[in-house]
């Protein structure tokens, strides 16, 4: 096993630290505790469900149409992803990533050691998923592959028919899709699960981006039986269960669903013509691809993108996301979930430090 370090998250620690304002982050403008309004005075400390707290895995299962046996509760969807990958894991199979792609994405297969795969988006293509490719790859012989839909860090959608090609491949050549959708329910019409597509298809999720509780450090696994019997096994042995407050307060966020939906949708509505506008302002950045989520990942003109994410948070208190740590230099992400007055400042720092260069 070889890990690299985590480049995104340590950029982000260290200019959290010195309180900038972040407009590189992939979460909604978060929920304070008093906005619960609940009381936990009865709950059991010392019961702890390895699996995941029964009423919750019901909740689970019914959003996903399956079973509750077919749902795992895990520490985030970080957690599900390195459990999967983790649980699946056999000496020489190949597994296909994406590039640009969320750091983990990429670097859990190849930091585990299996054969990795590169599926190109390209900024000249809308960064559309390319299926094809990943069909050939497939007929080649990987076995896994590691799908981010809509795709962080460029916020573009796969279409249901992709998906259905990509389930009939993995029938085919005896393949398994990971499907991390974590981002899926704040698009305006979120296309139907995975899970829902083929039982070759393995859902993660969370209630870290779209419910704006990412620090209750909440996620899931939805899986065929066989599968989830692996993941189970690993799980025993890595963190035993998920923290009995978090689960509450999930249930709390689930019986709340519509609302909290609507407010995470009701951030990006207003923010997204206020980014457009943004990228229309300067001949420096540009976007031409079409994001469905709350974040995008611009092209800056010439210009290099660490440097820039230096010079915006050194100099104007402001965090991007270097396009090299999502594996494509040149560009940056740009998230705007936040609250719109924060946006704004973030934006307006952001034309300070392109006007540096
Ligand atoms: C695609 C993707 N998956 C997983 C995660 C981690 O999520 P969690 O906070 O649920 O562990 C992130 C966080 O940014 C993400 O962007």
């Amino acid at each position: 096993m070889n890990f690299p370090p985590f480049r995104l998250l340590r950029w982000l620690e260290h200019y959290w630290k010195a309180g900038a304002v972040d407009v590189c982050t992939s979460n909604i403008e978060g929920y304070r505790f008093s906005e619960f309004g609940r009381q936990f005075d009865d709950m059991n400390l010392a019961v702890a469900y390895p699996f995941g707290e029964p009423s919750l895995r019901e909740t689970l299962a019914k959003e996903y149409g399956v079973k509750s046996e077919n749902v795992m509760v895990t520490v985030g969807a970080s957690e599900a992803n390195f459990l999967i990958c983790m649980a699946l894991y056999d000496k020489g199979e190949r597994f296909i990533v994406e590039n640009p792609a969320y750091e983990p994405l990429a670097e859990i297969p190849r930091g585990l050691g299996y054969g990795v795969d590169v599926l190109e988006r390209r900024y000249e293509d809308g960064f559309r998923f390319d299926t094809a490719g990943l069909v050939e790859l497939m007929k080649k012989g990987a076995k896994y592959a590691f799908i981010c839909n809509p795709h962080n860090p460029t916020g573009i959608e796969m279409s249901e028919d992709d998906l259905r090609r990509i389930a009939e491949a993995a029938e085919e050549h005896d393949a398994y899709v990971l499907v991390d959708e974590i981002f899926k329910d704040v698009m305006k019409d979120p296309p139907p699960s995975a899970i829902s597509i083929s039982d070759r298809m393995i859902v993660t999720a969370s209630i870290s981006k779209v419910f704006s509780m990412a620090g209750l450090r909440l996620g899931w696994i939805v899986a065929n039986s066989e599968l989830m019997e692996k993941f189970e096994s690993l799980r025993e042995y890595t963190t035993v269960a998920v923290s009995s407050a978090s689960e509450e307060m999930a249930k709390w966020a689930f019986e709340r669903k519509d609302e909290i939906l609507e407010r995470a949708r009701s951030y990006v509505n207003t923010n997204r013509p206020i980014v457009d506008a943004w990228l229309e302002s300067s001949d420096l950045v540009e976007y031409n691809a079409e994001s469905k989520t709350h974040f995008c990942f611009p092209r800056l003109n010439g210009i290099d993108d660490l440097e820039f994410g230096r010079t915006a948070a050194e100099k104007y208190n402001t965090i991007v996301g270097p396009g090299r740590f999502f594996g494509l230099p040149g560009h940056f992400r740009l998230g705007f979930g936040m609250n719109t007055e924060a946006l704004q400042e973030g934006l307006a720092n952001l034309t300070k430090a392109l006007k540096d260069f």
